[in-house]
């Protein structure tokens, strides 16, 4: 199966959507039989809240296609990195779309990229970097949670990104990425509770001409100790940002039309026409615009994202 080119048609051992609605999609690996808890080999039926669907049925059909279910109906999407982190089998906290997509463009990743990410987690991140690199790059991926690191391996490798990924059992915190990496990385992505304690190891791993560094934490705490930290390091161009997501409404609005043709009348004559203190003031004209209203900020917090560039001089 491919997260990176559109496939016409689903086949066996695919993991595609099925989309009900946007809140209600389900990841399925296309498969005609599953082990049931008792370890025994059934068909395999996945259920749904409009009923259940004979997962083997779907071989062969054309992606997009809408499926009838007992209740209701669905639609059959390919995968994507978009999709698998809104379904994907949470194993920790992930990372979702909006700080990814600052993260690939804050870190410069280009289809060559060598990137060192820690830890692995859901593997949501990953993905991203994964169809990013494609082909020409390499993602050297750690965890210390080992059963983590075995399961995105493993979803890595049917997602068709086998060849461009290394998953690793390690505490990097403590062993540092591994030393065949030491100078090699363009891009390193730390997503751990204690980043600044790895720093040492970021500049070990970094290659020297201007690799990128990105750090996410959801306390400020962290965030303050990590550019201490690089700074100490001597990185360049430390910043942090949060990304808060703010809706625009757009509304007709009244808006008053100032008279200004007083300007070109004498001073005395423009006086005697303003209205004196108790007079009611006249109504200005209004004016009907197509306007945008920012809603107050709204809840969104995620993590701060600290992004630093290190330069050997
Ligand atoms: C929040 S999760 C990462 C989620 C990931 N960014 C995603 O989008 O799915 C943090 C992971 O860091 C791992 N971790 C924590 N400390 C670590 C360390 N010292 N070395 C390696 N991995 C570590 C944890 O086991 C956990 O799986």
């Amino acid at each position: 199966m491919s997260f990176t080119k559109p496939e016409r048609v689903i086949n066996e051992g695919d993991t595609v959507i099925l989309y009900i609605t946007i809140n209600n999609m389900h990841a399925i690996e296309v498969k005609s039989h599953t082990t049931n808890k008792h370890g025994q080999k059934v068909e395999y039926v996945h259920q749904t809240a409009y009923g259940a669907l004979k997962v083997q049925s779907l071989i062969g059909k054309e992606y997009g296609t809408k499926i009838h279910l007992p209740k209701g109906y669905a639609f059959i999407l390919q995968m994507n990195p978009e999709l698998w982190t809104m379904s994907l089998p949470h194993r920790t906290q992930i990372l979702y779309t909006p700080d990814i997509s600052m993260i690939l463009m804050q870190l410069e990743i280009q289809p060559s990229s060598v990137i060192i990410e820690a830890g692995t987690g859901s593997g949501s991140l990953s993905h991203y970097f994964l169809r990013a690199i494609y082909g020409k790059g390499h993602l050297y991926t750690f965890d210390f949670h080992e059963s983590r690191v075995d399961q995105a391996r493993e979803e890595f490798q049917k997602h068709g990104f086998g060849n461009f990924v290394t998953a690793q059992h390690r505490d990097v915190v403590s062993d540092g990425f591994t030393d065949d990496l030491n100078g090699k990385a363009d891009a390193i992505f730390l997503d751990l509770p204690a980043p600044y304690k790895a720093i040492d190891h970021v500049v070990k791993a970094l290659k020297p001409s201007g690799g990128r560094f990105c750090a996410f934490s959801p306390c400020i705490e962290q965030t303050q100790e990590t550019c201490l930290q690089l700074e100490k390091y001597g990185f360049l161009e430390i910043h942090t940002i949060e990304i808060l997501q703010s809706e625009h409404i757009v509304r007709e609005k009244n808006i008053p039309v100032m008279d200004l043709s007083f300007v070109k009348q004498k001073r005395e004559d423009t006086e005697s026409k303003l209205p004196k203190r108790d007079e009611k003031r006249p109504q200005l004209p209004t004016r009907k615009i197509l306007t945008t209203l920012n809603t107050p900020i709204q809840q969104g917090h995620t993590g701060y994202l600290t992004f630093a560039t290190f330069l050997r001089i």
